[in-house]
C-alpha cells in the first residue's frame, strides 16, 4: 500500500498521471521495445545520471526525444534550454520513472529507471514541477512536506526534524500550519521544492524553476539553488538564471541535444542562441 501511495501520489504526479495514463509508467506502451533483459537493473561505479540513446514517443505517434545521449556527474549543476516544444520536460520526467523510455536508458546513480528500480529512484530523485499546485494537495504545508518521508517509511520522530530543515533550507520556517492553495506563487514554489527536499534526494530535477516569479522571487530561487549541495538538473527560458546558477549547460531541440557545454561558452554564442530561439542573458 505504501509503495503504491510513494510511486504515484508522492511523485505527485497527479496531473501527468491521469490526464496521461499510458505515459504514467503503469502500462506498456504497445510500440515498446523490450529493454535488454538479462542485463541486469544495476550497474556498478556509474554517474549521477548516465542517458543513453533515449527515445520517447507519445502515445499519439509524436516523437519528443530522438536520441539523447547525456552524463551528469555527482554534484553537478546544469542547465537545460531550448525553446518551447524542445523537448524539455519530456526528458526531466524520465528521470523518476514518469515517462518510460521507448528506446534507451535513464540511469540514476547505479540503478536504471524501470519498474522494479521506481520506487528507489524516486528516493533519489526529487523532481519539482513547474506548477507548484501539480505537487501541493494537503490542508496544511507541514502535511505536504511530511507526505514524502512519512511514506517512505522514515521514523514518526524523525519527521518533524525532515520537515524544519526542509522549510528552513527554501525560507519557509514558521509557515507550517499554513494552507498551501491560499499562498503565493512565489511561496509555493518554495514549498513545492520542500516537498522533496524533505526526502533528501541525491539528485533535483526541476521544470523551470523561476516561471512566473516577481523579481525578487527569483533572486530568492537563485540563493536557494546556488547553495543546493545536490546534483541539479533544470530546465529554464531565464537566461540569467542559467547564468547565475548553472556551470554546465544544455541546448535541446527538436528532441536532441543540440550543444552541451559550459555556460559561459555557450550564452556567448550569438549564432547558436539565435539558431534555437534563445538569446543572451
Ligand atoms: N502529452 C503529450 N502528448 C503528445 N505530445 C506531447 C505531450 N506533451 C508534450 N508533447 C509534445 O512533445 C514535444 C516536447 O514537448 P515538451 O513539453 O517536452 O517541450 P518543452 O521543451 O518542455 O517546451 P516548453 O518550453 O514549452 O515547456 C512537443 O512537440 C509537444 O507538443
Ligand atoms: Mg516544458
Amino acid at each position: 500500500m505504501a509503495e503504491r501511495v510513494v510511486t504515484e501520489a508522492h511523485s505527485h504526479v497527479h496531473q501527468h498521471v491521469h490526464a496521461h495514463p499510458h505515459e504514467a509508467g503503469h502500462e506498456h506502451h504497445p510500440g515498446e521495445l523490450p529493454r535488454h533483459p538479462g542485463d541486469g537493473h544495476f550497474a556498478g561505479g556509474a554517474a549521477a545520471i548516465e542517458i543513453r540513446h533515449l527515445h520517447f514517443r507519445y502515445p499519439d505517434g509524436l516523437e519528443a526525444l530522438k536520441g539523447i545521449d547525456l552524463s551528469i556527474a555527482a554534484g553537478e549543476k546544469v542547465a537545460v534550454v531550448g525553446p518551447n516544444g524542445a523537448g524539455k520536460s519530456t526528458l526531466l520526467l524520465h528521470l523518476n520513472g514518469i515517462h518510460e523510455p521507448t528506446h534507451g536508458t535513464v540511469q540514476v546513480g547505479d540503478a536504471v529507471v524501470d519498474r522494479s528500480t521506481i520506487r528507489e529512484v524516486r528516493a533519489r530523485v526529487g523532481l519539482v514541477f513547474q506548477d507548484p499546485d501539480d505537487q501541493l494537495f494537503s490542508p496544511t504545508v507541514f502535511e505536504d512536506v511530511a507526505f514524502g518521508p512519512l511514506h517512505m517509511g522514515v521514523a514518526e520522530s524523525e519527521i518533524h526534524d525532515r520537515v524544519e530543515r526542509a522549510l528552513a533550507a527554501v525560507g519557509m520556517a514558521g509557515f507550517e500550519r499554513r494552507t498551501p492553495h491560499r499562498m503565493s506563487l512565489g511561496q509555493r514554489k518554495r514549498v513545492a521544492l520542500a516537498t522533496v527536499l524533505s526526502m533528501d534526494p541525491e539528485v533535483l530535477v526541476f521544470d523551470e524553476p523561476s516561471a512566473g516569479l516577481d523579481p525578487r522571487g527569483r533572486r530568492e530561487v537563485i540563493a536557494i539553488l546556488r547553495a543546493l549541495p545536490q546534483t541539479v538538473l533544470a530546465s529554464t527560458h531565464d537566461m540569467r538564471l542559467v547564468a547565475d546558477v548553472f556551470p554546465r549547460t544544455i541546448v535541446i531541440d527538436g528532441g536532441l541535444i543540440v550543444a552541451d557545454g559550459p555556460s559561459e561558452v555557450i550564452l556567448a554564442d550569438d549564432e547558436l542562441l539565435e539558431a534555437h530561439g534563445l538569446e543572451r542573458p
